[in-house]
């Protein structure tokens, strides 16, 4: 990727970031389940992570695992490379870069199956070794240790930074979306942050914040169960035969300073009630067809009346009627006050995705991402029949809604 290409994407990752900034929405669409700074004490807790890969000791470079180079020093997890063969396995045929000899001794290490996520976003600290011949994995696997594979790594010169979502693909083989970034400074000079998210729709690559990518694979995502956090330091990397391998470079150390594990808020189904009225969100009579109203009704626990909400990835939610199997959808892309929310067949259009606003006293406001307006009630109405509309938020009572979780 061009220097050039890489400024686009810094600059249009920087306005999405100030719109979510005005609204004060920043991972406000998660929550935090999982935290590790490394900072109890010497050990890692044996009761999170194991050291090795969950398959075994090796994978697709020329390190073999052992679990004396893992450390922690300092608050931070030190895997450290060594030019020293530990194993007498050699000539291991990797998928990616052929036969390659396992003449180096590494670290990694992995969570236990109890911890894991179907949804949401890791974020990693780490700093990188400097030699170009190190390669820092960070990975999602399934705890069946099979595909899907999400992953970030670092290669080659510091400043390479590769995502990929793998997949199978309809005919049953190996597929995958992925790229490579270029950061401007080298990342063995400090630490920097490197994130994955990924819903039902999307998977976002991260930088320091910074989208690096999103991609939209809704069908692929659907192979995604539980995942399982891999942080590994390879040896040999991409190019395993990389003229830059020279074992007078090594020892080298992966430092980790801190792993998080964000949820979305709201992954289910659920009732909206509003919180003016007491009245229900429903679609006009349970009807099936793209742009009937959204309108409030007394409860009755009619499908209709009835929502799934799910994450699309990138702290994004689409609400799904459970009858209609419709979305809420800002009819037309209208961005004016007073523009009617209707259902319409989902087809991840902004004007049909959503950011779920929290407030103080538990209930919810629905931003839309196109209009940046908030679905509220025409005029405020509490009376039952009126119909759902955007209006810019105002702190109305009719603009908050209690959302509660069915099953
Ligand atoms: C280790 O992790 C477990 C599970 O999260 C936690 O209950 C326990 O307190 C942790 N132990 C230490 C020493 O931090
Ligand atoms: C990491 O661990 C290695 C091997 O134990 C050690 O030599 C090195 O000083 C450590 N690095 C840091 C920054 O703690
Ligand atoms: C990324 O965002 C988090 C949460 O807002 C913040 O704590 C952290 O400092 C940010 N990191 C960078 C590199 O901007
Ligand atoms: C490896 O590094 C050492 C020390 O920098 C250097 O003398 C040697 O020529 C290098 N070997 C190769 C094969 O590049
Ligand atoms: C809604 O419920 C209220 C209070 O229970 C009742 O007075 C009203 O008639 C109901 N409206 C409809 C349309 O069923
Ligand atoms: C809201 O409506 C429900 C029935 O749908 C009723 O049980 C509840 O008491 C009402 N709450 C208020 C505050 O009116
Ligand atoms: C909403 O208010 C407007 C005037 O502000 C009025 O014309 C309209 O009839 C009202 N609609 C409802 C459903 O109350």
């Amino acid at each position: 990727m061009s220097l050039s290409r890489l400024s686009t994407l810094l600059v249009v990752a920087i306005i999405v970031f100030n719109l979510q900034n005005t609204l004060g929405i920043d991972r406000d669409d998660l929550v935090i389940v999982f935290e590790d700074s490394f900072d109890s004490g010497p050990r890692l807790n044996g009761s999170i992570w194991n050291s090795d890969y969950p398959w075994g000791t090796f994978y697709n470079h020329r390190a073999n695992m052992a679990r004396r180079q893992v450390s922690i020093s300092n608050n931070r997890v030190n895997l450290t490379a060594i030019a020293m063969r530990s194993t007498t396995i050699t000539n291991i045929d990797t998928a990616d870069y052929g036969l390659v000899d396992l003449d180096y001794t590494s670290g990694a290490i992995y969570m236990n199956s109890r911890i894991s996520l179907t949804r949401g976003l890791v974020v990693i600290r780490m700093q990188a070794p400097p030699a170009k011949s190190t390669w820092p994995m960070i990975m999602l696997v399934p705890t069946d240790e099979t595909l899907p594979i999400l992953s970030m790594d670092i290669f080659e010169d510091r400043k390479n930074i590769g995502y990929s979502f793998q997949y199978t693909s309809p005919s049953g083989s190996r597929a995958s979306v992925s790229g490579t970034a270029r950061s401007l400074g080298d990342n063995s000079n400090d630490m920097h942050s490197y994130s994955i998210d990924w819903g039902y729709d999307k998977v976002t690559f991260f930088y320091d914040n910074i989208t690096l990518r999103s991609f939209v694979q809704s069908t692929e995502l659907t192979q995604i169960t539980e995942m399982r956090l891999v942080l590994a330091l390879g040896v040999g990397g991409r190019s395993p035969s990389i003229p830059s391998l020279n074992a007078t470079d090594y020892p080298q150390t992966l430092l980790i300073d801190s792993v998080e594990m964000w949820s979305p808020k709201y992954d289910g189904r659920y009732t909206i009630i509003n919180l003016k009225s007491n009245l229900s969100a429903e679609v006009q009579s349970g009807q099936m067809q793209d742009r009937i109203l959204v309108v409030q009704n007394n409860y009755t626990g009619a499908a209709w009346q009835t929502w799934d909400i799910k994450y699309i990835g990138n702290s994004q939610y689409k609400i799904i009627n459970v009858n209609s199997r419709k979305v809420l959808d800002v009819h037309a892309w209208q961005t004016d006050d007073n523009a009617k929310v209707v259902q319409y067949t989902f087809n991840l259009k902004e004007n049909q995705i959503w950011h779920i606003m929290q407030h103080d006293d538990q209930t919810v406001s629905f931003v839309n991402v196109w209009s940046q307006k908030v679905a509220s009630i025409l005029n405020g109405s509490a009376q039952a029949g009126v119909q759902m509309v955007q209006r810019t938020f105002d702190n109305g009572l009719d603009q908050k809604w209690k959302v509660t979780r069915l099953n």
